[in-house]
């Protein structure tokens, strides 16, 4: 049985005004779903999108998993976050940019659009970007990075955003695989007061064969950088000419809006496909819903445009809806532990979404930090990406929150463009660190192995038996990968359906509390990372013979990643140190510095099963400590797993 979690009731002046103000409205929202799904996705594709031309067929499932959203309509994804708040929220903030050393920009609904349509013009006349074309996008948290990706939604090119810490062989790996034309960067920005540099990683992905013809330049900081003459271009210099209106391409709904790579259970990232309607209405709809922002509100999202939370919930949900929306380039600890609460009271901000590992980081190095700032307009927290500890979330409740906001724990992926499972901040009665119902029109269940439900307090698998509009509609170039990944385990009714890869638990009162992942990906900081991506990095080594990674809990990580690497020559035991420090160099140049490894231990061999399979349960437990419970009689070698727990004890290296 689950353990019995204390209740937080949604407060109730905040539930009065909310758009979902009790269980009894999420209720009927939900019943309507189910009981007319198309009819409820229908009223609020015609509420909510601004079409060129209308769609007749709300959903058509007939090449399933191949679903389509509101065929035969047309619209503009950046018409529906920009042009149509023309009227009404010319003069109104849309972004509200705060540098890392404490520089700000406010940037108007009007001010966006001119910077977005020329952007958009220089792209379409300079660079002959059109719809259909790849475009990477690898650049800081400035708003440039928003207008870059605004522009191409209104050209229909598909952006691609790649995190700005992946290192020049995973841009060139991901500039490959979407044969992108143009990459957008900057030449660099500001972290933690000093200055680093972005364009030299991009220079150097595109050594050598690329696609890539030319390179669009924002000069944040004017620093020194390579420019390539017919390649690259300034944005500085090019940008004024440019005049503020630019046709928007009126784009079918299923035409792709943007493809975001991640890690997946193959050294191989996938290309997630979004698809333009039906992802920015769920952008629009979860924004409303789950954070409740209303007109004059000023709602902060602390992520990265470079992973999927800053595309939905920085730019493209907050946009769609109207909202000011923070932008903000540093780090939460620089200067020190107080910069949220600073912000939160210089900006008024009234909705906060951040990580678990950030409010980890926060609670550690500035538990008093809250106290000193006027943190009374926030109304609702939220927290994403990983599990959330109880004491991080009481922290956050009492601290931060003043035991008056909701937290909205938002369970959600990469895959699912939006928020599936969480609490709803007027409505929902808030176990802690639970994400509590599915959305409205979101069928996700907990099911077991041949699709039946679990029974309360069991483990099961996460599943979303009926499609939604936000899901990923592809992995990019290969079809295949897509059905094997998410509809190639669980079957309902006769029928695949979409596994989200977590576990989860539903407790007697319908609770569902996500469990953790169950493939071989591992949850850095709220970022996926595939093993057998760093486990290839790792292989690249000519002194590694064999490799296996595993997740390991990490106090303010949440999961750290703990490798058992086996040499081939054994004689460079004497150079441990050395060669630790050369994966992790492997590592920082295939990956980023976000796959470095908390823990790597030398090993004679790995416990595989007959057929060759290693057992990474065993090694899982290894490196938590924890006794090994498991039959280990059917291992090749039975004697390698004292092997490797006296290497993990004596510390071979760490
Ligand atoms: O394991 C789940 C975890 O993060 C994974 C998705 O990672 P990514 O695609 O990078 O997107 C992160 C931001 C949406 C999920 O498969 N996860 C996400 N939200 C939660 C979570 N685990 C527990 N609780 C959450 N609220």
């Amino acid at each position: 049985m689950s353990e019995v979690k204390p209740i937080f009731q949604p407060n109730k002046a905040f539930a009065k005004e909310a758009r979902i103000k009790n269980m009894c409205e999420y209720q009927d929202l939900q019943d309507f779903a189910t009981e007319d799904y198309e009819g409820f996705w229908d009223h609020f594709a015609k509420e909510k999108i601004n079409w060129m031309e209308p769609y007749h067929t709300v959903l058509d499932e007939s090449e399933a998993p191949f679903v389509k959203w509101f065929d035969g309509g047309k619209l503009n994804a950046s018409v529906q976050c920009v042009d149509r708040h023309l009227t009404e929220r010319k003069n109104k903030t849309a972004i509200i940019f705060e540098g890392d050393r404490g520089d700000k920009q406010y940037i108007t609904y009007l001010s966006l659009s001119q910077s977005v349509n020329r952007m958009a013009n220089l792209l379409k006349t300079k660079f002959g970007v059109k719809k259909g074309d790849r475009v990477v996008i690898y650049m800081p948290m400035i708003p440039e990075a928003a207008y870059a990706m605004l522009a191409c939604a209104r050209l229909g090119a598909i952006h691609s955003i790649v995190f700005g810490g992946f290192s020049s062989e995973a841009l060139k790996d991901r500039i490959e695989d979407a044969d992108a034309k143009v990459v957008i960067t900057a030449d660099g920005a500001y972290r933690k007061g000093k200055p680093y540099l972005l364009k030299p990683v991009v220079d150097a992905a595109l050594e050598g064969n690329t696609p890539v013809e030319k390179v669009l330049v924002v000069e944040r900081n004017h620093e020194d950088i390579t420019w390539v003459a017919g390649r690259d271009y300034s944005y500085n210099e090019l940008i004024d000419n440019e005049s503020h209106y630019c046709d928007a391409e009126p784009m079918d709904s299923e035409d792709p809006l943007f493809l975001l790579y991640t890690s997946g259970s193959t050294g191989k990232p996938k290309g997630v496909q979004h698809n333009t309607a039906g992802y920015i209405l769920w952008a629009q709809m979860t924004m409303e819903w789950v954070f409740d922002v209303k007109e004059n509100d000023t709602y902060w999202c602390t992520a990265d445009i470079g992973w999927i939370t800053g595309h939905t919930y920085i730019v493209y949900g907050p946009l769609a809806m109207g909202a000011t929306t923070i932008m903000f380039e540093g780090v939460p600890t620089y200067p020190d532990a107080g910069r949220p609460w600073k912000m939160v009271e210089e900006h008024k901000i009234n909705q906060f979404y951040t990580a678990p590992t950030a409010i980890r980081v926060l609670h550690k190095m500035g538990e008093e930090e809250p106290s000193k700032y006027d943190l009374s307009s926030l109304k609702v927290l939220g927290t994403v990406g990983e599990p959330i500890d109880p004491p991080a979330w009481k922290w956050y409740y009492e601290a931060v929150g003043n035991s008056k906001c909701a937290i909205v724990d938002t369970y959600w992926q990469t895959e699912t463009g939006g928020h599936v499972v969480s609490p709803l901040p007027g409505a929902t009665p808030i176990k802690p660190a639970c994400a509590t119902f599915p959305l409205p029109g979101i069928m996700a269940e907990v099911v077991d192995d041949l699709g039946n439900k679990t029974a309360p307090g069991e483990q099961g698998l996460l599943c979303i038996t009926r499609p939604w509009p936000s899901q990923i509609r592809n992995v990019w170039g290969d079809k295949e990968r897509y059905v094997k990944s998410y509809f190639g385990d669980v079957v309902k009714d006769g029928k695949p359906v979409y596994f989200s890869g977590d576990g989860a638990i539903m407790d007697e009162d319908g609770y569902i509390t996500i469990t953790g992942r169950t493939d071989d990906v591992i949850n850095v900081s709220g970022h996926r990372m595939g093993t057998a991506e760093v486990e290839a990095a790792i292989k690249k080594s000519s002194d590694v013979a064999e490799v296996a990674v595993v997740g390991k809990p990490h106090e303010i990580k949440g999961e750290g990643i703990f490798a058992y690497v086996v040499l081939k020559n054994e004689e460079n035991l004497g150079e441990l140190v050395d060669t630790m420090q050369a994966i992790n160099n492997i590592i920082k140049k295939e990956i980023g510095n976000i796959a470095l490894c908390d823990d790597i231990v030398f090993v004679p061999g790995l416990p595989k099963t007959r057929s060759g399979k290693i057992m990474r349960r065993i090694l899982r437990a290894i490196a938590k400590g924890e006794a090994i419970t498991q039959d280990t009689s059917t291992l090749e070698d039975p004697g390698v797993v004292s092997q490797i727990e006296s290497c993990v004890k004596n510390g071979t290296c760490k």
